[in-house]
């Protein structure tokens, strides 16, 4: 209820989006913003709602309440021998893991050797934070999710090596599961191949930025071996821009971050064929990226406590904004 009143009194704010080409306008509404633009890379969401943000810019991981106005940003900690944070995944309820590296920024590519994996657990009174594992093989560390089998393993997208890691949290060490075509960067200039990926019903959904593709493939583990059970399907291609990380909701949709400043929403054909293409709709912003309210959109998480706190997607920025879209 409290979101609906929300949505009621920020349709005064925003114009209706009016777009051209397949379009069709949801409403959204930029609720906080960094006063330096702090690029803003990946986004989890706490069982109340609370936001767990990260930056590629800053080693620190930052909390915000989206349920009050004008919030504040509160640093939780600052994580060592990193320039910055990539992804974030809750893995078990109420602990999440996230990617600390430190990064060329002019490369784009992760100091060989560190690439690691932290863990923040919320159970206690205060966060425990502790290093789970090193990835030292990734090349630069981007999406991170969890493989819903088996909680105490993560699958790390690498960018520039067009694979997916696996991490054992149990024992720290890490292997390449998937290293495929579909992964791989494409512009030596962007470099980067896959970026967000995340599991929903055995597949492995995943976007690769250069190639402007979102696609799939089946996952099966052997023996705690996770690997690829058939060929990587493309279900979409960007029409326009380059994806960055994606949020799937109950329906399947995928909600697509996609730069420089729309999100795309990819909705599986009806038979669920798996030949047949997903249809692709831009909801929010345009391809051009004229809309100063999402500015470099890279992740997108929906909310979490009740229904209607379900129904808000919340978009991180390269350009600081935290934006609220009404799905
Ligand atoms: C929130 O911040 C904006 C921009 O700084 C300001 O215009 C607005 O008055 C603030 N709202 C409240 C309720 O403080
Ligand atoms: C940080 O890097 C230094 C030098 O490589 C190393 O000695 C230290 O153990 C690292 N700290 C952590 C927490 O990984
Ligand atoms: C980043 O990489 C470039 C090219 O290899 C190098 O010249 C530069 O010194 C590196 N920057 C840092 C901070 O290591
Ligand atoms: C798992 O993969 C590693 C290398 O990636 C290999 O050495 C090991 O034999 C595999 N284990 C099983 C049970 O297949
Ligand atoms: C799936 O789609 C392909 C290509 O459009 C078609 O040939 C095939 O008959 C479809 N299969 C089913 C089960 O609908």
């Amino acid at each position: 209820m409290r979101s609906a009143v929300f949505f009621l009194l920020s349709t005064l704010l925003v114009s209706a989006r009016a777009l051209s080409g397949v379009s069709r306008a949801v409403r959204s509404r930029v609720i906080y913003q960094e006063p330096t633009s702090l690029f803003f890379e990946n986004i989890a969401v706490r069982d109340a709602s609370h936001l767990l943000l990260t930056s590629v810019a800053c080693p620190a991981l930052f909390t915000l309440d989206p349920t009050t106005t004008n919030g504040t940003l509160d640093r939780l900690h600052t994580f060592p021998n990193a320039t910055g944070l990539g992804g974030i995944t809750e893995y078990r309820p109420g602990v999440f893991a996230l990617v600390a590296s430190l990064v060329n920024s002019t490369t784009r590519r992760a100091e060989p050797g560190s690439v690691a994996i932290w863990g923040v657990d919320f159970n206690a009174k205060n966060p425990v934070v502790r290093k789970l594992a090193a990835v030292p093989e990734a090349a630069l560390g981007n999406g991170l999710t969890v493989f819903p089998e088996d909680t105490g393993i993560l699958l790390l997208a690498d960018s520039v090596a067009g694979a997916v890691w696996q991490i054992d949290i149990r024992t720290g060490a890490s292997r390449l599961a998937i290293q495929d075509p579909s992964m791989q960067f494409t512009v030596p200039t962007l470099g980067l191949g896959i970026n967000g990926l995340h599991v929903q019903a055995d597949y492995l959904y995943f976007t690769n930025s250069d190639q402007a593709t979102f696609s799939r493939v089946a996952l099966t583990a052997h023996n705690g071996n996770v690997t690829a059970a058939g060929v990587v399907q493309t279900l979409a291609t960007i029409e326009s821009g380059a994806p960055d990380d994606f949020a799937l909701d109950e329906q399947g949709r995928a909600w697509v971050t996609v730069h420089p400043g729309a999100i795309a929403l990819l909705c599986p054909p009806a038979g669920l064929n798996g030949t047949d293409t997903w249809s692709q709709v831009t909801v929010v912003g345009n391809a051009q990226g004229t809309d100063a309210d999402l500015n470099q959109p890279t992740s997108a998480a929906l909310g979490r406590g009740d229904l209607a706190k379900e129904q808000i997607l919340y978009v991180t920025t390269g350009a600081g904004q935290l934006v609220a879209v009404d799905t």
